[in-house]
């Protein structure tokens, strides 16, 4: 952290992950400069050895599914089986395949029976990033939460019946491989062109919202490459033409990363402010005063150009501009004490947080949902 050295201000904590043989010449390099400096991890093998052991079900862990990571053949088996055992209340609906052709799988969640006519949508997706291991946890959590409590949380209850819910758990799944079998630490998605030796576009720089003006690359090889044009990767593309299709019913877009402890909303591509700021910046003070009351942490709130650094061609500028007016990113925990390899024992309080604010922020746009004319 940040994503990028171009991202990197004075005054603000720099996170390095460094191979084990550099290790001595880094410190050395940070000593001799007078940067202050410390160990956060000092076996990383160790910690990410752990996430991914017994990743699958073992009857014998107390841990249940959801208090875990999962690969991603674990995953596209969770959504298959989650589907056909939900007949009533899931749909799922292919938007479109990766660069390496695995197919983008988004799972419709619907209360069994209204009447409602006016019925809006929230879409919900996670994993753009692929390191970012507790984001395709979240949409999993998410979607047995609301499976399992639609009786009995009233919450829930009332945005359900109010709208309905479009959930792609894993955006990248190319690069989520990838960050199982090869690279943790891997960011963006795995396409690779015939003018570079880099793999990989940044999803999240990828959208038509200023597309790679300051703070993206265009570079292959950065870590925030936008890519050879807006939508030029087929996750972004897929996303994107999904909720062009269906900008009428979507009225809350919602977006999960990691790490930081953030709820950002728009503009990231621009440091103007948006014409609803007011309402955005009350609507996530309150998800981050409840997360603050539950569960004791603090989030930062605001919009992402001043709460973080400008990064145009985001996902959440995009759905803004396309007419979604409630538009969020959420950067799950940490802060950066393990950053991207939390802990599986950490992930129902993170996933516990991401929902508390979820569901505040989907009240509120419930209450402003005009009634059908
Ligand atoms: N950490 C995220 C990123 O760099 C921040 C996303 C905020 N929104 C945005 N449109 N940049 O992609
Ligand atoms: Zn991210």
């Amino acid at each position: 952290s940040p994503a990028a050295p171009e991202f990197i201000r004075e005054e603000a904590e720099v996170h390095l992950f460094v191979p084990g043989n550099s290790s001595q010449a880094v410190r050395e390099l940070l000593q001799t400069h007078g940067v202050t400096h410390a160990v956060m991890l000092a076996n990383t093998k160790e910690l990410i050895e752990m996430q991914t052991r017994n990743a699958s079900t073992d009857p014998r862990s107390g841990m249940s599914y959801y208090e875990k990571y999962h690969s991603l053949e674990d995953i596209y088996h969770w959504l298959n089986k989650t589907a056909m055992e939900n007949p009533d209340r899931i749909k799922v609906i292919l938007i479109g395949s990766s660069f390496e052709k695995r197919p983008l799988y988004v799972l419709k969640l619907s209360a069994i029976s209204t009447t409602n006519t006016n019925k809006k949508a929230i879409w919900l997706d996670c994993g753009i990033h692929a390191r970012e291991w507790i984001a395709p946890a979240f949409c999993l959590w998410f979607v047995q939460y609301s499976l399992s409590f639609y009786e009995s949380n009233r919450d829930i209850a009332t945005i359900l019946d109010n709208m309905d819910v479009y959930v792609l758990p894993v955006m990248n799944p190319d690069g989520y491989k990838y960050t199982w079998t090869t690279d943790r630490m891997w960011r963006k998605n795995r396409s690779t062109r015939e003018d570079s030796r880099c793999a990989g576009v940044d999803l999240n720089r990828n959208f038509d919202a200023n597309w790679c003006t300051e703070g993206a690359s265009h570079h292959p090889c950065s870590e925030i490459f936008c890519g050879e044009f807006p939508e030029s990767e087929p996750e972004a593309s897929a996303v994107a033409s999904f909720l062009r299709r269906n900008k009428e019913a979507v009225a809350l877009y919602v977006t999960i990363h990691s790490y930081s402890q953030m709820l950002l909303f728009p503009y990231s591509c621009t440091r103007d402010l948006t014409e609803n700021h007011a309402e955005l910046l009350s609507m996530a003070k309150e998800a981050a005063q409840k997360i603050k009351r539950y569960y004791r942490n603090n989030y930062k709130y605001g919009a992402g150009a001043e709460t973080i650094y400008l990064a145009p061609g985001g996902s959440d500028d995009w759905a803004y501009k396309l007419g979604i007016k409630y538009s969020f990113t959420f950067e799950l925990q940490d802060r950066g004490r393990y950053g991207f390899l939390l802990p599986p024992s950490e992930i129902p309080r993170a996933c516990n947080e991401a929902l508390i604010a979820l569901k505040t922020i989907a009240l509120r746009v419930v209450e402003r949902i005009p009634p059908p004319a």
